[in-house]
C-alpha cells in the first residue's frame, strides 16, 4: 500500500521516539536551536496515553512503518496539537501539512471549536506554516500557561507562539 495517514494504533507507540528524532534533525541548520535535535523524545508511555485518546495520526510507509504522526488531545472545546512529526527521509512532501489538515477535520467532525498548538514564531516550517492554514496568533488562557510552562523549560523568552485555527472563524475568540 503506498504512503497514506491512518489513526495510530498503540502498537505504533514504541515506534514513534525514532520518527521524532529523526524529525528534529532538521532544527541543526537553525541558529540557537540546534540542541532541539538532541533532546529527550515523547516517552512511549505518553504516546500510549494520548493514543488511546483516538486523537493520535501516523503517516505510514509502503512497508506499514510509521514515519510520521500528530498527537493531539481533546482540551476544553479545543483539539490541542503536542507534537507533530516527519522523519527526515519524507519531509517536504506534504505529510506534515495532510496529517494537520487531519486533526483540523476532526475537529470539524467532533464538532470543536478550535485547533491549538504552540509552536516557534520564525522557524519557516512552525508559525509561518500555520499561518498559511489559517492559523491565528492567539490563544486564551490555557494556552498562555501552556507557554509559559515551555519558557520555564528554557526555551528561549519571545520565541514562541500560541495559535488557534477557529472551526467556525464567525464563532472565535
Ligand atoms: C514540521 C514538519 C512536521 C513538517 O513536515 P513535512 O512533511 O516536511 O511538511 P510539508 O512537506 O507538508 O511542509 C509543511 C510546510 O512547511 C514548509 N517547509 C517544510 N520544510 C521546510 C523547510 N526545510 N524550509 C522551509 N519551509 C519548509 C513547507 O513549505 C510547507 O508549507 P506549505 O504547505 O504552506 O507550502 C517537519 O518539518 C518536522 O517534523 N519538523 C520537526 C518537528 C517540528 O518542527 N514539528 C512542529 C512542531 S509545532
Amino acid at each position: 500500500m503506498p504512503v497514506h495517514i491512518r489513526p495510530a494504533l498503540a502498537d505504533d507507540a514504541p515506534l514513534l521516539p525514532s520518527v521524532e528524532l529523526s524529525a528534529a534533525h532538521v532544527f541543526r541548520h537553525i541558529d540557537g536551536l540546534s540542541w532541539l535535535a538532541d533532546t529527550p523524545t515523547m516517552s512511549v508511555e505518553r504516546h500510549r496515553q494520548l493514543i488511546g485518546l483516538s486523537t493520535c495520526w501516523v503517516v505510514v510507509d509502503a512497508d506499514a512503518q510509521p514515519q510520521g504522526f500528530l498527537s493531539a488531545e481533546r482540551q476544553r472545546d479545543a483539539l490541542h496539537i503536542h507534537e507533530v512529526s516527519v522523519a527526515q527521509s519524507i519531509q517536504g512532501q506534504g505529510w506534515g501539512r495532510k496529517l494537520v489538515e487531519t486533526a483540523m477535520d476532526c475537529a470539524r467532525s467532533y464538532p470543536l471549536r478550535a485547533v491549538t498548538l504552540t509552536t516557534f514564531k520564525h522557524v519557516p516550517w512552525n508559525a509561518p506554516f500555520y499561518s498559511r492554514l489559517g492559523f491565528q496568533p492567539e490563544g486564551d488562557k490555557r494556552l498562555a500557561d501552556i507557554l509559559a510552562d515551555e519558557y520555564a523549560h528554557g526555551f528561549e523568552a519571545g520565541s514562541r507562539c500560541a495559535m488557534t485555527w477557529w472551526v467556525s472563524p464567525s464563532k472565535g475568540a
